[in-house]
């Protein structure tokens, strides 16, 4: 493929293909070596009749999507092939059968063009959407990592060093809102949908249930049944209970898992005497989230970084970040590198 070079490329870092397939997104982006020229994504909409991501739909998915994907983003990069500096790609965690699919791609695409392989871990990739626009936070910042598959507090003492100082014992914060949102029959994933109900509903007058697990881990399987208890209970007596409530009840589940993710990540802040305050995943979309980590901060002196929400969700932008960070380590990795569905830190 040869694309035209429309725009010269900047003296800095190197120039890297990010490709992101871990889930039910297929994503591919362009890093330049100081910003991103392209952003693409390709969702499946085939998942929202099961109420989940069915894995199996969710790789053939990405094998339609993938070769038209990185045309696009080639296209609207302005760059050609060779102008890459290293092919980037999402090594784990995620579904095994997705990210087979873009570890395979990116394999191809550097032996045929001859470039280096970087396989990267998604959820530090998160982590490093930080640093994709300013203001970049300081090391080190203390990051609440929360998505579907994972809720982590992490300290982040450099691109390359960041330990978990706690973790979800049971469901992700995603999983949390989407599993509530599908007990109020909303379409998966529910978490977006919450977001925008609660923000015409009343947060207190419903109260869920907030498990406290010791030490800074998580636990969300508690307010979940209290969710579905609670429900259970209202519609044997008023049947369209649901449908009639439906903001308030989102605005008291968004406010349970708002206060049950603060709590934990201001005491890890106390602890550690960290005051930079970040947040990263899908769910740091939620304006809930958002706006209370920011009240909270402002309460306590701390200063906090929320990346643009289009780097929040999956994208390929932080995979290809993380890729540049990775490369200047000297980072390369080998062909028969595997994915890895529970990718350790
Ligand atoms: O990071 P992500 O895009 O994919 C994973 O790595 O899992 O996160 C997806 C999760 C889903 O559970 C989705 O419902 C949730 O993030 N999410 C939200 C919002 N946007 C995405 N949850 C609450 N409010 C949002 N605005
Ligand atoms: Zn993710």
């Amino acid at each position: 493929m040869t694309l035209p070079l429309h725009d010269p490329l900047p003296a800095s870092g190197p120039v890297v293909l990010g490709l992101e397939s871990s889930c039910d997104d297929t994503a591919a982006a362009i890093w330049d070596g100081s910003k991103i020229r392209a952003n693409l994504i390709a969702g499946q909409a085939v998942h929202q009749q099961y109420g989940g991501v069915v894995p199996e739909l969710a790789s053939r998915d990405h094998e339609k999507h993938i070769v038209p994907l990185l045309e696009a983003t080639l296209a609207a990069s302005g760059l050609s092939p060779g102008s890459l500096d290293v092919v980037a790609f999402t090594r784990g965690p995620g579904l095994l059968g997705s990210l087979l699919v873009g570890a395979s791609f990116a394999k191809a695409l550097a032996w045929g063009w001859g470039l280096p392989l970087i396989g990267v871990h998604h959820m530090k990739a998160h982590v490093l959407a930080h640093f994709i626009e300013e203001p970049f936070p300081p090391f080190p910042f203390l990051c609440l990592t929360v998505s579907g598959g994972h809720t982590q507090i992490v300290r982040v003492d450099s691109p390359l060093v960041m330990t978990v100082l706690g973790r979800t014992l049971d469901d992700a914060a995603g999983e949390a809102f989407d599993k509530c949102g599908k007990l109020l029959g909303l379409d998966y994933p529910a978490g977006p949908l919450v977001d925008r109900l609660a923000a015409q509903g009343d947060p207190d007058r419903f109260a869920f249930a907030r498990p406290d697990m010791a030490g800074l881990d998580y636990s969300f399987s508690g307010l979940k049944t209290s969710v579905l208890y609670f429900l259970r209970d209202q519609t044997r007596q008023i049947p369209d209970f649901v449908q009639a409530n439906l903001a308030d009840l989102c605005a008291g589940i968004q406010a349970s898992i708002v206060s049950i993710l603060l709590h934990k990540f201001a005491a890890a802040a106390e602890q550690s005497g960290l005051e930079h305050l970040a947040l990263a995943g899908g769910v740091s979309a939620n304006r809930g989230l958002r706006q209370s980590l920011q009240a909270l901060a402002a309460r306590q002196g701390w200063s906090v970084y929320l990346p643009d929400p289009a780097y929040c969700t999956d994208n390929a932008a932080m995979i290809a970040r993380a890729g540049a960070f990775l490369y200047q380590s000297g980072q390369r990795d080998a062909h028969d590198l595997s994915v890895e569905a529970r990718l350790p830190w």
